[in-house]
């Protein structure tokens, strides 16, 4: 690891509100990695932006009677603002609609152009005579080839998840009508070129998931298609080209690169030198299975293709889908929680600790179920981290007039419970930076697990020989966990450093973790219990809800 980094997550489409299945494969492990590299002492900055363009938002737009722009303007403020009631602490989120990002897009067009990776060639695309429009990905609907299902758009079988070739019966999705078929020119991007570079890139990356990089691999080996990266639409950005006459760029080919200009504009803005930054950086994209594509081959292709300019990310970890009670996430079956309306029942801290627990740094899926929600919540979370915090601060309180005793010399289990709190930063820390979040916080659950029965094992509510250094060790313990919660649960983090009598906000680095700060006399602040349970009629309701049709 470096001294700096950034880090960025999968671009959300300005076209809907954040629900669970986004946060938990992106932004929730993006926010938790880049919390705890600010931890670590490096300058570490989390930065993200809307994904505006596109012909689904164009589409979406003229049905709501609003300028793209506008619509996309509405999406990008919701975003952030659910977003932000989660605490995902972006340091700076923009939007690929900036004028900063088309002019940074256009000029990494013009390069890739002189360097000869892109080509123009006539295709055939579908076209309506009656809207007098070219009709790319989501402007028809017709059956998919594959499994026959009616009413999908032409660029994605919902049904059967794969791409149409060709879509069966086509319509033009804006006036119904059979569309015509039509000749225009495209500039394509030679991805073909870069095959030898991109397997080598990813030989000698050794930080990339091993199992992604081998079907990546297995692509490549397969051989690699040119990329249609035109759209006849008129949101996107201009292809800077005068031949090109109106044409815009696919969203592919500008939002991945917003991740570099809004960065650059971040940072320059305050007054670091953004390019410089990025290239001294170790660079992390976070991102779900879905779009590895995208990310192992097109991103790092583009890069290279302009002579590594800007440095290639040396994270990209990737993370399955989000099922919800074992069925896949569909906004149009309302089959899905909105991060809202989540937030209107439970703390963001509830949702941030299950979703890390059950999500592994790997590619399986993962699946939210309401029960198992309440059982985590309940038994781990409360029973076990909450009860130890709130046990040994009260004790203190009742017994020690709120303050930290003396301690005396060390048994046997007093010297264990002293060696785990050594241990901890550099336990807990080896897993972080292996981007085993799950493991990590799993890992402060047996430290508290561990110090719950040590406390129960001294018994000190018996006042005998022993007592002082129990409580002296647990109320050490208590701040320890408050700093190693906190990229996983700021809140709840912060909320103990205040009943310990520490300051508003944690001030620690990471390693104080594994120092016993809490001295002697010291005084506690306010105490009282971190959580409240989760009620099995609330959840049974919750399951009611589910698939019915709910504000927004
Ligand atoms: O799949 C998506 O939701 C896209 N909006 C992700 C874009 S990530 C990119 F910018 F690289
Ligand atoms: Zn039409």
């Amino acid at each position: 690891m470096g001294k700096k980094a950034i880090v960025t997550s999968a671009l959300p489409y300005a076209n809907g509100e954040i629900h669970l299945g986004h946060i938990a494969s992106t932004y929730l492990p993006a926010d938790v990695t880049n919390r705890y590299l600010k931890l670590t002492g490096m300058e570490s900055y989390y930065v993200c932006a809307s994904d505006d363009f596109g012909t689904p938002i164009l589409i979406q737009s003229e049905q709501e009677g609003k300028t793209p722009a506008e619509y996309v303007a509405h999406w990008n403020k919701r975003a952030l603002d659910d977003f932000s009631s989660f605490n995902i602490g972006f340091d700076y989120f923009y939007r690929t609609s900036s004028e900063e990002n088309i002019s940074f897009v256009q000029d990494v067009f013009k390069k890739l152009n002189d360097a000869g990776h892109i080509y123009e060639r006539e295709i055939i695309q579908f076209y309506c005579d009656n809207d007098k429009k070219f009709l790319p990905d989501r402007y028809v609907k017709g059956s998919c080839p594959h499994c026959n299902a009616e009413d999908q758009y032409s660029d994605l079988c919902e049904n059967c998840g794969r791409v149409p070739d060709e879509i069966v019966d086509p319509k033009c999705a804006i006036c119904g009508k059979p569309p015509t078929r039509k000749k225009t020119n495209h500039y394509f991007f030679k991805l073909k070129n870069f095959g030898d570079s991109l397997s080598r890139w990813l030989d000698e990356n050794q930080h990339l998931q091993k199992d992604v990089k081998k079907y990546v691999q297995n692509w490549i080996r397969s051989g690699l298609v040119d990329w249609d990266i035109t759209r006849d639409i008129s949101w996107g950005v201009p292809i800077p080209l005068d031949a090109a006459n109106g044409k815009v760029l696919y969203g592919w080919f500008d939002n991945h690169l917003a991740y570099i200009s809004a960065t650059l504009k971040f940072l320059n803005d305050k007054g670091i030198d953004g390019k410089k930054f990025w290239n001294t950086a170790d660079i992390y994209h976070f991102i779900g299975k879905d779009i590895v594509y995208h990310h192992y081959l097109f991103l790092p292709a583009m890069r290279l293709g302009i002579g590594s300019e800007y440095k290639l990310p040396d994270f990209i970890p990737t993370r399955g889908h989000l099922t919800l009670q074992a069925k896949k996430i569909s906004k149009s079956r309302n089959w899905y929680i909105g991060l809202k309306e989540f937030l209107q029942y439970y703390p963001a801290d509830y949702l941030r600790y299950h979703l890390v627990s059950i999500n592994p740094y790997s590619q399986d899926d993962l699946n939210f179920d309401w029960d198992d929600f309440a059982t985590r919540i309940n038994s781990e979370l409360i029973g076990n981290l909450g009860n130890f915090v709130n046990r040994a601060l009260e004790f203190t309180k009742k017994e020690f007039d709120g303050k930290v005793p003396e301690y005396e010399s060390f048994d046997e289990k007093d010297a264990e419970a002293e060696q785990k709190i050594r241990s901890l930063a550099a336990d807990v820390g080896d897993l972080m930076k292996q981007n085993h979040l799950d493991r990590a916080l799993k890992k402060i659950m047996e430290f508290s697990s561990h110090f719950n029965q040590y406390f129960q094992h001294k018994e000190p509510w018996k006042n005998g020989p022993g007592t002082a250094n129990c409580v002296y060790l647990s109320v050490n313990a208590v701040r320890s966990i408050s700093i190693a919660i906190l990229p996983f649960m700021p809140e709840s983090a912060n909320k103990i450093w205040m009943q310990l009598g520490l300051d508003k906000k944690i001030s620690a680095k990471w390693n104080d973790m594994s120092v016993l700060g809490m001295s002697a006399n010291h005084a506690l602040g306010y105490t009282s219990p971190l959580f409240s349970k989760v009620k099995s009629k609330d959840i049974e309701n919750h399951k009611k809800r589910l698939g019915t049709i709910r504000t927004r």
